[in-house]
């Protein structure tokens, strides 16, 4: 409805302003796309989810769920030889079979920032930035970034010799908070006790401030050494975002966290407002979908805010404030035969960039000035016979409640000022 879409743009004028800020070029890709170029990577979760179906040639093809992958191939074919890094925005409508509830709908609007060809911690923190940085600009002051790193827990079970499918299956439980579930699988996977009782700390520990939970890593990862380099760069990762000036009180971090998408090679992150349970906005960096794509091997780390959700969260806590509206001049002709002077009288004020609307219901000029001053239009432009042959026409304040003529060649001017 237009109310709730004035609220969608005033989300995406702020997107744009860091597309354009922070050097992002917006991209579009199709909103049809191959069922393989999803079924990859997605994760369980958004894979069961997708809307699949067959195209009229037998080809399976899905409603895109996400952006990432659709930009990861055309970063992997047509942007293949183009100059890194490369810094890609879009905002895009998604689909997915989710139970429709509050901020969970089939169709929704994913903002998005990839930034693709560096490896550099900074370009996490980058991320990070921005992502607290559009909280900021739209108001919010209560929000927590949390942050976590997949290398840790996969750095641990790969020792243990878990499968990289297993190892999915795991972080998808971790993901939707099932942690008994993962221990009993870990279990009956064979790992090491010593293993068990890691992973289990690690859940146990919970949400740790940036400090807290990499001197709780070094303890409880010492007997591991492919979790040494995941917290050194998840150590730097946060460095940098404190030192850019996202608030350490807004950062929060688990050993132990998971995200649905199985893509994610490193730092991995989701928004959220006290007021809500569900994500604002989720990312991460994924190194290796590009090169799975058949590009060459591109590091790339990025976000999607959802604007449907960041709409539903403003409203909650009266962040949005309506826009002034925007209803402004009313031509009215009294004569039919003025029809068309009212439609070019309309068209000189559009060419100043004034917003004229020309009557168009045939009604009385008692009954429109009504209907113009109940809408909120601030002027009423009349188009009588006597006066428009001499030039004229008939402007009247409707707030004021006052009128008078004035010359055609002046009314742009009138009206301006
Ligand atoms: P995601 O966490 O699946 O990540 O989705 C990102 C955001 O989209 C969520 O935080 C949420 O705000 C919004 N969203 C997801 N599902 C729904 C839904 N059913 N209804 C309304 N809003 C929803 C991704 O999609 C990754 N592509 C993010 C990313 C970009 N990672 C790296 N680059």
């Amino acid at each position: 409805m237009p109310k709730d879409l004035a609220k969608r743009r005033a989300i995406e004028s702020v997107v744009r302003e860091l597309f354009r800020l922070y050097g992002y070029e917006e991209i579009e890709t199709p909103t049809v796309e191959p069922y393989e170029l999803f079924a990859a990577k997605s994760g369980e979760e958004i894979r069961q989810r997708m809307y699949v179906f067959k195209d009229l040639k037998g080809r399976m093809v899905v409603l895109r769920p996400e952006m990432t992958a659709s930009v990861a191939r055309v970063v992997a074919t047509k942007l293949r030889t183009a100059p890194k890094p490369l810094r890609l925005g879009y905002i895009a409508n998604c689909f997915r079979y989710d139970e429709p509830q509050r901020g969970r709908y089939r169709e929704f609007w994913q903002a998005g920032f990839e930034l693709i060809g560096s490896s550099q911690p900074e370009a996490d923190a980058e991320i990070l930035l921005l992502s607290s940085e559009l909280m900021d600009r739209l108001g919010f002051s209560e929000y927590v970034i949390k942050v976590g790193h997949v290398g840790l827990l996969r750095g641990v079970l790969g020792a243990e010799g878990l499968s990289e499918e297993e190892q999915n299956h795991l972080m998808g439980l971790v993901d939707k908070a099932k942690y008994e579930e993962a221990i009993g699988f870990l279990e009956s996977r064979r790992a090491s006790n010593d293993c068990v009782k890691l992973v289990r700390e690690v859940f146990e520990l919970g949400w740790l401030s940036p400090r807290e939970a990499v001197e709780a890593g070094r303890k409880l990862f010492s007997s591991y050494s492919e979790a040494d380099r995941p917290l050194e760069n998840l150590e730097e990762i946060l460095s940098l975002t404190l030192e850019a000036g996202v608030d350490s009180k807004k950062l929060s971090v688990s050993l132990g966290f998971a995200r649905g998408l199985e893509y994610y090679t490193g730092m991995i992150f989701e928004v959220f407002v006290p007021q809500l349970d569900i994500a604002l906005n989720g990312g991460g960096r994924y190194d290796n979908l590009i090169e799975l794509f058949g590009g060459p091997p591109t590091p790339a780390v990025g976000c999607a805010p959802g604007i449907d959700r960041i709409a539903l969260a403003m409203e909650m806590l009266g962040l949005y404030q309506e826009p002034p509206p925007t209803k402004y001049a009313i031509v009215i002709p009294l004569e039919s035969e003025l029809r068309g002077a009212a439609l070019r009288v309309a068209k000189i004020l559009h060419e100043a960039g004034i917003p004229a609307e020309v009557e168009v219901m045939g009604r009385g000029l008692s009954r429109t000035l009504s209907h113009a001053s109940k809408q909120g239009y601030k002027y009423a432009v009349i188009l009588g016979k006597r006066e428009y042959a001499s030039g004229n026409v008939v402007v009247r304040d409707l707030v004021r409640e006052e009128q008078r003529e004035v010359p055609i060649e002046k009314l742009k001017e009138f009206l301006a000022s």
